[in-house]
C-alpha cells in the first residue's frame, strides 16, 4: 500500500508547484537609451509604479536606462524578438524598419510650440502612426512629446553657415541627414550610447537634442556651445511586443493601458519644465555657452531648412504631411 506519506508528498509538491506558478508576475522589461532622471526615464519608472501597484503583484516592470540592456540600432530586433518587451524609441529610429512614415516628425520646423506636437501625436495623425507598427509585429501604445532639440558644438552656431563642413553626430534618420547635408554639415549616424565619447575625442562636433537629455546625459561637459534653436521635434513612441501583447490576460492589459495613459499625461505634463530646469543647470555649470537665437535669425534658420519638406515628402508620404500641416495651419509659403 503506497505509503500515505508519498501520497502526502505528492500532493504537497503539486500545491507547492502550482502556487509559485501561479504567483509568478508577468515581467515587462522595458529598456531605453537615455538617463534615469531624464523625462523619459522618469516616465517609464512612473508607469513601472502604476502598473506594478494596479496589477497587484501580477505584474513586474524592470526598467533598464542608459542603453544597458539594448543600445540603438539593437534594441529593435530585441523588441520583435521578444528579448524585451517596451520600448521609447524617438520616430527618427523607425526608418532601419522600413516605417519611414514616422520620419516626417523630424522635420526641421514641422512644430512651433508643443501643443502642435501634442495636437498632432495625440490627435488622429499620431494614432494612425502608431497604427502602421502592427505591420511589424509591433503596437503602438503612445506618444510622448518631449519638446524640441537644440544644436550643440564645439564651434559657436547662430546662422545656417555656421554649420558648413562640421561633423554632427545624428540618429538613423534619412530627414535628420537631409537636413544637416541641407545646412553643409557632415551628419554621422551613431548610437546614442557612444555619443558622449564622440564629441569628446572629436570624432563629431556636434550634436541635436533636448536640454533634458543635454544635461542627463553630460553633453554639456563635452560640448563649448548650446544654441537655442527649437528646430525638430523630440519625443517618444511607446511601443509594445505584439505577440506578448495579444497573449495577456484581457484585465491586465486593461490595467497597463490604464498605467500608460497615466503615464504619457505624467510625461507630457513634466516635459517642459524638465528642459527649463536642464538650461538653467547648464547655464549654472557655466561649462557651455548658452546662444539664444533672435526671431530674426530663427526665421533664416527656417527659410534655409523648409526645402527638406518637399525635398524628403515622398520618403514618408505628402498625405501625412499635409495632414500634420493642416492640423498646425504650417504653410510653408508664408515664412
Ligand atoms: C538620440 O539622440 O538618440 C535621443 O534623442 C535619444 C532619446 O531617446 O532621447
Amino acid at each position: 500500500m503506497k505509503s500515505i506519506a508519498s501520497v502526502l508528498l505528492a500532493l504537497s509538491l503539486l500545491f507547492c508547484g502550482a502556487t509559485s506558478n501561479a504567483q509568478q508576475p508577468i515581467v515587462i522589461k522595458f529598456s531605453h537609451v537615455v538617463a534615469a532622471d531624464a523625462p523619459k526615464g522618469k516616465a517609464a519608472e512612473y508607469f513601472k509604479k502604476l502598473a506594478e501597484e494596479r496589477a497587484k503583484g501580477a505584474v513586474k516592470v524592470e526598467v533598464y536606462h542608459n542603453s544597458i540592456l539594448f543600445k540603438d540600432g539593437e534594441e529593435m530586433e530585441a523588441l520583435q524578438l521578444g528579448s524585451v518587451q517596451m520600448l521609447a524609441p524617438t520616430p527618427g529610429k523607425f526608418g532601419p524598419l522600413g516605417l519611414r512614415t514616422f520620419e516626417v516628425l523630424d522635420l526641421p520646423f514641422l512644430f512651433d510650440d508643443i501643443e502642435e506636437e501634442h495636437r498632432v501625436t495625440q490627435g488622429p495623425v499620431g494614432k494612425r502612426m502608431l497604427g502602421l507598427l502592427a505591420t511589424k509585429g509591433i503596437i503602438g501604445l503612445a506618444f510622448w512629446d518631449n519638446g524640441f532639440k537644440e544644436m550643440t558644438s564645439n564651434k559657436p552656431i547662430r546662422t545656417p553657415e555656421d554649420f558648413k563642413g562640421q561633423k554632427f553626430r545624428i540618429q538613423s534618420s534619412k530627414v535628420i541627414e537631409a537636413q544637416f547635408k541641407t545646412l553643409a554639415a557632415i551628419p554621422q549616424v551613431m548610437a546614442y550610447s557612444e555619443v558622449y565619447q564622440a564629441l569628446q575625442t572629436g570624432v563629431v562636433d556636434g550634436q541635436e537634442n533636448p536640454t533634458s537629455n543635454v544635461y542627463q546625459s553630460k553633453l554639456y561637459e563635452v560640448q563649448k556651445y548650446l544654441t537655442m534653436s527649437d528646430h525638430g521635434y523630440h519625443g517618444y513612441a511607446v511601443i509594445v511586443n505584439q505577440k506578448f501583447w495579444d497573449g495577456l490576460p484581457a484585465d491586465i492589459r486593461a490595467t497597463l493601458e490604464g498605467a500608460m495613459k497615466d503615464a504619457t499625461d505624467y510625461f507630457n505634463r513634466i516635459a517642459k519644465q524638465e528642459n527649463d530646469e536642464a538650461l538653467a543647470a547648464i547655464r549654472r555649470s557655466g561649462k557651455t555657452e548658452v546662444v539664444m537665437l533672435t526671431s530674426e535669425e530663427r526665421k533664416r534658420w527656417k527659410k534655409a531648412l523648409v526645402k527638406v519638406h518637399t525635398e524628403m515628402a515622398d520618403r514618408f508620404g505628402k498625405d501625412i504631411l499635409s495632414d500634420i500641416y493642416k492640423a498646425t495651419g504650417f504653410d510653408p509659403t508664408r515664412l
